[in-house]
């Protein structure tokens, strides 16, 4: 699939999903994004698409079906990127409701209304129709140090609520492949990073938290271990696949940058002292508090991306060390986006999920 071409983005106003729809309108493709804009939903992600004729925001709900319906009747997307999610580990532990509602019905409905209306094309445009899931690694479970990398073979072990109920999504993409032979596609990263990460996530929580000299949280021991891509190259890897991806198959994708959490802390304290030395605080370091585990705290991931390269020549281009400091950087450049987020309701959560950690 060459751009310039129309899809339906769902969740365009979080994290992934809005650098995904700025990369596709900067390639000269257009959007129609429906987002139901939660919590981690900003239209501000998207402020540089202000009055683009070729981005159409729609608030609304994935668990909507004739609001679906509708948006396909009228817009007929060439393809529908899947983003839209409750993609929060620890609030999934905290209310797995929400997770449940959208993450599987709401694929669900989706998945139906997306198939209905493929049926309904002619045979050229259902030839050429994609549905393209993006999902996690976290639906693989944990490995240990010496296991080796998740392929797509691996299988499936979800260990918290939030990759239980991507894991079920995933499941209903591959039966609607299967069994109406719906020309799905599924994709499962690795920990992305990058601009517009919403707060909550371990690095943009840390360089906030460090530039204003808060404690720096760490779970457990810190030694759990995650494979992190920078957001563009996630971006560059779904585009691959739409493009040239073989329906019905699932493509891992990863940074072949596995880091342990305290490490990921510890450099982000080198930069944030680096951009904004602050002598009477001393380094950052001295501000990385060990708190209570998560629940269930899955313990490494790692992706094999063998088959993406392969198959499709796709590679991350960015490593982590110049992918954090582009990172860092850009959350410091941006101080009017981030007292936006940090709205009272991010107050609430950030109260509720620490205060009751013990510093241990
Ligand atoms: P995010 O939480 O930043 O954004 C989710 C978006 O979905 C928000 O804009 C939100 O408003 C929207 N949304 C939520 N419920 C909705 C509903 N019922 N209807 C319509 N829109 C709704 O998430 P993210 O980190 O950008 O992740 C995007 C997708 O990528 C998710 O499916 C997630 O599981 C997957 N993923 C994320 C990562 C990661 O590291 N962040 C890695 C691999 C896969
Ligand atoms: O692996 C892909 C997944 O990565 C995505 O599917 C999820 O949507 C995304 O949120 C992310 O999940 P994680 O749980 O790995 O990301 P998070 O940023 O919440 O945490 C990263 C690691 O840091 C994890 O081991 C928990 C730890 N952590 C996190 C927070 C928020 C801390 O030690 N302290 C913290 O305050």
């Amino acid at each position: 699939m060459n751009t310039p071409t129309k899809v339906l983005v769902t969740g365009g106003a979080g994290f992934i999903g809005s650098n995904f729809v700025l990369h596709w309108v900067e390639a000269g493709g257009s959007v129609v994004n429906l987002d139901l804009q939660t919590y981690a939903g900003n239209p501000e992600n998207l402020a540089s698409l202000l009055g683009n004729p070729r981005h159409i925001l729609v608030r609304g709900d994935i668990c909507d079906a004739s609001l679906v319906a509708e948006l396909l009747r009228q817009h007929r997307p060439a393809a529908i990127v899947h983003f839209a999610a409750e993609s929060h580990v620890d609030r999934s532990i905290a209310a797995p409701d929400a997770f449940v509602r959208t993450n599987v019905n709401g694929t669900f409905t989706l998945l139906e209304q997306a198939r209905r209306h493929w049926s309904s094309l002619s045979d050229h445009e259902r030839s050429t129709f994609r549905f393209l899931h993006v999902s996690t690694d976290e639906v693989y479970g944990s490995l240990k140090a010496e296991d080796p990398a998740f392929c797509e073979t691996t299988p499936y072990a979800p260990n918290s609520p939030y990759a239980a109920s991507k894991a079920a999504s995933d499941h209903l993409v591959r039966a609607y492949f299967h069994t109406y032979g719906f020309p799905a596609l599924t994709t499962n990263c690795s920990n992305n990073y990058g601009p517009f990460q919403f707060p909550e996530k371990l690095i943009p929580l840390v360089i906030l938290n460090a530039l204003e000299g808060k404690p720096l949280p760490v779970y457990g021991d810190g030694g759990n271990v995650r494979d992190w891509l920078f957001v563009g190259d996630h971006c560059s890897a779904i585009c691959n696949v739409l493009e040239k991806g073989r329906l019905g198959e699932t493509y891992n994708i990863g940074g072949n940058s596995e880091r342990a959490n305290l490490d990921v802390v510890k450099t982000i304290c080198k930069l944030v002292d680096e951009f904004r030395p602050n002598p009477a605080m001393g380094p950052r370091e001295k501000l990385i508090t060990f708190v209570t585990d998560r629940p269930g705290h899955d313990r490494r991931y790692a992706i094999n991306a063998s088959k993406i390269s392969a198959e499709l020549g796709w590679q991350p281009s960015i490593q982590f060390e110049d992918g954090l400091r582009q990172t860092v950087a850009w959350y410091l450049e941006h101080s009017g986006w981030v007292q936006n987020v940090r709205t009272g309701a991010y107050r609430d959560w950030i109260r509720r999920n620490y205060d009751e950690r013990v510093a241990q």
